[in-house]
């Protein structure tokens, strides 16, 4: 149900856990199967602090990498996908050419008992540029960015700062993974000193308390 690692899933427990008592709700933006985001979706419902969760995905297709900042290997990736010849998670179909995919997703959440669109927890199907405009957020206390391709990222960026609480976070799931992200991110942390950098498989950016 999830592209993550174990460590990388460890890494995002460990980032929801530094934001116990940051104030807003939590954001991911790449759901794809809705591994990763059942868990966080999981904590936010879990801790003391109201809060919602914000699932956001075109839930089909991935957007093709449009950048001159992404990289060969993100083109390529692209490249398979687009073709058909993509397989999914231990063989299975790639979640990406599934007919219902947010079906899909919302009886998975549902095995966790969690119910979309109750619960405060909300999936929002489309591209991120369309979708997140439509999303009623005051704050964010937490945000995980898992959508590959330079264009996406930094839309992500730069909508997740406009709204983060002083010590909220940004878990970066593609930074050694993708050109176009890392040079995403390298931009936003530029103009935008006053995030911390904490390196690791999936990188936190951590805004100044
Ligand atoms: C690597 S997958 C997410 C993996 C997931 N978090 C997991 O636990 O396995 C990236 C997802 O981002 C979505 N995506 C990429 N660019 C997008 C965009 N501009 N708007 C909406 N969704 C986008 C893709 O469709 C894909 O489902």
């Amino acid at each position: 149900m999830t592209y993550l690692s174990p460590s990388k899933l460890l890494r995002i427990e460990k980032a929801l856990r530094s934001v116990s008592d940051v104030e807003g709700d939590f954001a991911e933006f790449g759901v794809a199967l809705g591994g990763s985001a059942i868990l966080i979706a999981s904590q936010c419902r879990a801790r003391s602090i109201p809060g919602q969760f914000h699932g956001l995905d075109v839930f089909g297709m991935i957007p093709e990498p449009t950048s001159e900042k992404d990289d060969p290997k993100s083109k390529s990736r692209y490249a398979a996908i687009k073709s058909g010849t993509s397989r999914g998670i231990d063989g299975q179909q790639y979640y990406g050419y599934r007919d219902d995919l947010l079906a899909d997703v919302k009886d998975s959440f549902a095995q966790y008992g969690l119910t979309v669109g109750e619960d405060g927890i909300f999936l929002y199907k489309g591209l991120f540029e369309h979708s997140w405009p439509t999303v009623k957020v005051n704050s964010l206390a937490f945000a995980h960015v898992d959508c590959d391709w330079y264009e996406p990222v930094s839309y992500c960026l730069g909508a997740i700062a406009a709204k983060l609480s002083p010590g909220g976070v940004i878990v970066i799931d593609d930074f050694h993974d993708y050109g176009g992200c890392r040079n995403a991110v390298e931009e936003f942390l530029a103009q935008n000193p006053s995030y911390k950098f904490e390196d690791g498989a999936n990188p936190v950016l951590r805004l100044e308390a």
